[in-house]
């Protein structure tokens, strides 16, 4: 449907009635992690976010700021652009539909429709929902409340202008089944198919009496009317490509779009309204409309009066931008609903940021440094452990990544680059270049070695370059190459050995620090962030003293797999106060557990002891060193005692 050698990507246009949050932050890194992809792949990319400024909601805002509506659309503007510079969103342009520019494409396609007799007048009578500023008939009204919102409706009639959108059903039905990828993913296609298949499509209201809502696009055709907000909103997809400066008319490079980005709430205004004004209009239909999911925060639906809103200028504070963006599209798959912790995200910095990709870079140039004077060596012949290594890392650019960008797929993606990253790091633990340093027969596969583990970070530089653009470019700097991400690096495969031997590497800070427990931090959201449930090794820990953490269902409890353990052995880590290395008996296994319990213990009082351990949990490194489960004991910060039991319990047996 479009050509090859551009991509056209958007996001929903912003309500400008509140500061931006999560759910706002979430589409629109997304979208620039497909912008930059594409930028990579050699596209010419046109990657448009900006504000839907008109309408019932954002005059009611500003009302009850007390300005004029146009005052208090430039006042909030700016927080939005500020934000996604901070967000480091690649936007090439940014839209508000109280452009001059916006407003005369609206009326021209306003006029269009109505000289093809596409819109008529006539009057309605039906419930109406202010929040969700549309009619609903008396069948989908329940107690006088709106079916979507819940809020009491108002009957209400007036005259209006209709667009004939009913007309359109059967053309539209039959789009949505030749093109599979139009409506994304399959289960919200499925639901907007089942739709049209059962419910016969009406006209929509394109219009607004004055005396009702002033705030908008006057109609071309009647001066006492207002353009509804959805239609206007709408063709900021295409007037921008009007007006906006680019270098080249770019409406006929660009359209049709390659992506729309929604959220779920709004796909059927894209999916049916969009598409059936297209239609009248007699243009192309975007390629695809992909509908994510809703972040909750905490297992709650976020709301200002919960006061449980996710700031994403707090998160960039406190956490960095790219921590926040790799989270966001690693912990949930892209389409489904997701739950926002900022316990949830400070474990995934600790174990896939800090403790997979900052620890690879850092141990690959501190051993360059210590050994190799900061010159990177010229590596000798490969070894199988070294091609496997390669081969994974050249697979993983030239087929892994595309095939998993391509479809939105981004937490696999990300899956993908951190097998990687976990096989370089397990490549570093089973060669031991510490080791191999100390004899000077080894000198050669030393270097082999350090070539591969720096070459292997350079090609994994690029291909976490759309999610985590400042430290990809810190990892190029840290290895003494500049790199120019802007350009088309993508285009072609991706081969081994890019780098020169005899660079000089520029180790730099750390990139991606661990996060400790800081009791008494400030919260990172307005809300009560979770509390920490007291289990002694520090792997994730909670950046604020906690309120009380909400409710968990006993099918959640279920997933958490509690065994008893016998304590084995037990040794302190060596320059760690708090850890203690233990090995433990399950019964048919043995585990090696770190636990943070070395300020209240002896290792000798540990063994013969049998503990509650948490034995599902996802292995993880602390201080370098692989914990393979968690100990359970009382206490915050300082553990106060470890859970035992006194009975005599075989190893291995299940708590709960
Ligand atoms: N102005 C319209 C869009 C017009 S597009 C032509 C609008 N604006 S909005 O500001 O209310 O919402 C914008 C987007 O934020 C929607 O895609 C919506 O799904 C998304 N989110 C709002 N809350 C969200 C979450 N809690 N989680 C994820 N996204 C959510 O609708």
């Amino acid at each position: 449907m479009s050509r090859d050698d551009t991509f056209y990507i958007t996001t929903p246009i912003y309500y400008v009635n509140d500061v931006p949050h999560i759910g706002h932050a979430y589409t629109t890194i997304a979208a620039d992690v497909l912008a930059r992809y594409w930028r990579l792949r050699g596209r010419e990319v046109f990657f448009l976010t900006g504000l839907d400024e008109h309408g019932q909601k954002v005059q009611q805002a500003a009302a009850k700021a007390g300005v004029d509506p146009q005052v208090h659309c430039d006042k909030l503007a700016p927080q939005f652009e500020k934000l996604w510079r901070r967000l480091n969103i690649s936007n090439n342009a940014f839209i508000r539909t109280t452009d001059d520019g916006h407003k005369s494409v609206v009326q021209r396609y306003l006029q269009q429709l109505y000289d093809k007799k596409l819109i008529y007048k006539d009057s309605y009578t039906g419930w109406y929902c202010t929040f969700d500023e549309r009619f609903w008939t008396e069948k989908d009204v329940e107690n006088g409340l709106c079916p979507d919102c819940k809020r009491p409706v108002e009957q209400l009639s007036e005259h209006n202008y209709f667009f004939k959108m009913g007309q359109y059903q059967n053309q539209l039905l039959d789009h949505i089944k030749q093109y599979p990828s139009f409506i994304r993913p399959e289960s919200r296609r499925n639901e907007v198919l089942g739709f049209l298949q059962t419910q016969k499509l009406g006209d929509l209201s394109i219009s607004r009496p004055k005396s009702r809502l002033s705030w908008g696009i006057e109609l071309p055709f009647d001066n006492n009317y207002v353009t509804y907000v959805w239609f206007d909103a709408l063709v900021n997809y295409i007037s921008a490509l009007e007006y906006l400066p680019l270098e080249k008319p770019a409406s006929n490079r660009f359209w049709p779009a390659n992506v729309h980005l929604v959220g779920k709430d709004i796909l059927t205004t894209h999916a049916v309204y969009w598409s059936t004004m297209l239609m009248a209009l007699n243009l192309p239909l975007p390629e695809t409309i992909f509908a994510h999911g809703w972040w909750t925060v905490d297992g709650e639906k976020m709301s200002k009066s919960r006061g449980n809103v996710v700031d994403p200028n707090k998160m960039v504070d406190e956490l960095g931008a790219d921590a926040f963006r790799y989270f966001l599209l690693r912990e949930v798959p892209f389409g489904q609903d997701g739950d926002f912790s900022l316990t949830g995200m400070v474990a995934r910095i600790n174990s896939d940021l800090a403790n997979g990709l900052g620890n690879l870079l850092s141990r690959t140039l501190t051993l360059i440094e210590r050994t190799q004077a900061g010159l990177l060596p010229a590596p000798g012949p490969m070894r199988p452990a070294e091609r496997e290594l390669e081969q994974a890392t050249v697979s993983l650019l030239n087929e892994a990544l595309p095939r998993h960008l391509e479809q939105l797929e981004f937490h696999r993606a990300l899956e993908a680059i951190w097998h990687v990253i976990q096989l370089a790091n397990q490549y570093v633990d089973k060669t031991a270049p510490w080791t191999l340093a100390k004899s000077a027969s080894d000198a050669e596969t030393l270097r082999t070695v350090l070539y591969t583990m720096a070459e292997t970070l350079r090609c994994l530089s690029l291909a976490a370059y759309p999610v985590i653009p400042t430290s990809a470019q810190s990892i190029c700097s840290q290895l003494g190459i500049s790199v120019e991400f802007t350009s088309p690096l993508l285009r072609s495969k991706i081969e081994w050995g890019g780098l020169k031997p005899d660079t000089l590497i520029h180790k730099g800070p750390s990139l991606f620090p661990r996060i400790e427990s800081k009791p008494g931090a400030k919260p990172v959201t307005e809300s009560s962030v979770p509390s920490q449930p007291t289990l002694a090794a520090p792997t994730a820990t909670a950046v604020s003293a906690p309120p009380a953490p909400p409710q968990i269902t006993i099918d959640e409890f279920m997933k958490i797999q509690l065994k008893t353990a016998r304590v084995l052995s037990a040794e302190r880590v060596p320059k760690s106060e708090k850890l203690i290395k233990l090995q433990v008996s399950l019964g048919t296994e043995q585990r090696q557990i770190i636990a943070g319990i070395g300020k209240k213990y002896e290792p000798d009082a540990l063994v013969g002891k049998t503990i509650v351990i948490v034995s599902n949990l996802k292995p993880a490194k602390l201080m370098g060193i692989e914990s393979q489960g968690m100990v359970l004991a009382a206490g915050d910060a300082d553990v106060q005692g470890l859970l035992t039991i006194q009975e005599k319990v075989d190893p291995g047996t299940k708590v709960k």
